[in-house]
């Protein structure tokens, strides 16, 4: 039977009912549903609008119904239209008149626009740990290796001599700003709307500051028909989750480049590799391949909910319905590529020496010659272009700036002399590059530390 009935001569066809149901994929909330309910019945008794011992009674029966759920006495019936549909329906199956209350002063729609932000609120403290987890992992690799010295690459050019730590930390600050994004979205999320009722509030003398604080909300929203037609947290969530899995996804391409013969930077635990079927010697970095991959479903995500949001007439509409399918993906799929990454990450071999040997070659020292010159005096842009020439020079006779003989240093520009040596020392490069951002070791040993204290 339909919590609508009463208006209707005929039951549902099945194919309606599966095309309108949502219990399928909001049976998930269902913790959250309970819990709201319980707010709420409280709130009702609190007010006068039940009597007390009723509303003790509708919060005793949905403990009850939790509990039974949980310990898998009470299964949820995926006949039923939708979870809130179900719990109330059991709600009143065990209570009879008592369990019909719960919905006074209530509608579906502010009940719904409820649980998703209980429930993405539990989602996001999962994520931000998730978070937490990847960057201890990289402040401790970055610690490691915060004087191996590896080539930075702009357009995937050898550029210039930094360290493993810093190429870490720079992803650091990447997922730091990622948990920033949750927890301004998540601060705007923290509103509640129940009481806004179907769209137009409710001539109930309801208090929702009581509902607010027993839910842990700062406030209640300003508007009922804002309240239940608001998804923006939900586009926001899903924005922010995206944002994520852009982070994820370049970190994975450069983790394949690096695993490559042509890289050999890190090698990849075995527990985190895939074999071929018919090539024995392949080691594949399918965990790395399939979190770049799935990046586009969490991409897809959001773009459902922007288009779903997009052209509906104020207050609540049935597509809204269609938000919980993809914000529950998107946080799914980012929970599932977190744990995966990690523990890769953490378990993989560095291999310093590659690495080292990749910085001493494409002259990628040559800006520190360069700036050599300019120390002694010269003008940056002559000191720029009698390095140019050197380095021709050294790809003509196939050697590199640290091997070519003084002589011809000094062909070039007679303010050379045995002192450039030192200056194009990779690790000078590195370790000189102090200014504040930049790769010298006591920056990355410092950047850790800073990264460490912002996640407690
Ligand atoms: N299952 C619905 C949803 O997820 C609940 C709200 C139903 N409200 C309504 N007026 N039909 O959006």
């Amino acid at each position: 039977m339909k919590l609508w009935a009463g208006r209707f001569q005929k039951e549902i066809s099945k194919t309606t009912n599966d095309f309108n149901s949502s219990i399928a994929f909001d049976s998930k909330m269902y913790k959250q549903d309970i819990e709201g309910s319980i707010a709420h019945a409280s709130m009702l008794g609190q007010c006068g609008i039940i009597e007390d011992s009723e509303s003790k009674k509708i919060c005793d029966g949905l403990r009850e119904i939790l509990n039974d759920i949980e310990s898998g006495a009470l299964k949820i019936d995926m006949e039923a239209e939708d979870i809130h549909t179900f719990i109330e329906g059991e709600l009143t199956a065990r209570l009879g008149d008592t369990g019909k209350r719960l919905h006074t002063a209530r509608s579906r729609n502010d009940q719904v626009a409820l649980d998703i932000r209980l429930y993405l609120r539990d989602e996001c403290a999962e994520v931000e740990s998730l978070l937490k987890e990847l960057l201890q992992v990289l402040c401790n690799k970055a610690e490691e290796y915060a004087d191996a010295v590896m080539p930075g690459y702009t357009h995937l050019q050898r550029a210039q001599p930094i360290t493993f730590g810093h190429h870490l930390m720079a992803y650091a600050q990447m997922f730091l700003r990622d948990l920033s994004r949750l927890a301004d979205a998540k601060k705007r999320m923290n509103v509640l709307p129940l009481g806004s009722c179907a769209l137009a509030g409710t001539t109930y003398p309801i208090d929702r500051s009581i509902t607010s604080e027993l839910l842990g909300f700062d406030a209640a929203t300003e508007n009922s028909l804002d309240g239940v037609s608001d998804r923006d947290f939900c586009i926001e969530l899903a924005g922010a989750l995206s944002i994520i899995m852009v982070h994820l996804s370049r970190f994975s391409e450069e983790i394949i480049a690096w695993c490559s013969w042509e890289f050999k930077f890190v090698e990849l635990d075995d527990a985190f590799s895939t074999g071929s079927s018919i090539m024995p010697q392949k080691k594949n970095p399918d965990i790395a391949e399939l979190v770049r991959g799935k990046s586009g479903r969490v991409f897809g995500d959001l773009t459902t909910l922007l288009t779903v949001m997009k052209g509906i007439a104020l207050a609540y509409n049935k597509d809204m319905q269609e938000d919980k399918e993809a914000i529950f993906d998107a946080f799914d799929t980012v929970k599932m590529c977190l744990t995966a990454f990690t523990p890769m990450i953490d378990t993989m071999t560095v291999l310093t020496e590659n690495m080292r040997k990749a910085a001493a070659g494409g002259f990628i020292n040559a800006t520190d010659c360069a700036d050599y010159l300019v120390k002694k005096g010269l003008p940056f842009r002559d000191a720029y272009k009698a390095t140019g020439t050197l380095v021709a020079r050294c790809i003509e006779l196939k050697t590199d700036l640290e091997q070519l003989p003084l002589d011809e240093y000094k062909a070039i520009c007679d303010m050379f002399d045995e002192g450039v040596y030192e200056a194009i020392s990779l690790e000078k490069c590195v370790n000189d590059r102090k200014a504040f951002g930049g790769p010298a070791k006591e920056n990355v040993i410092a950047a850790v530390a800073n990264v460490r204290k912002a996640i407690g």
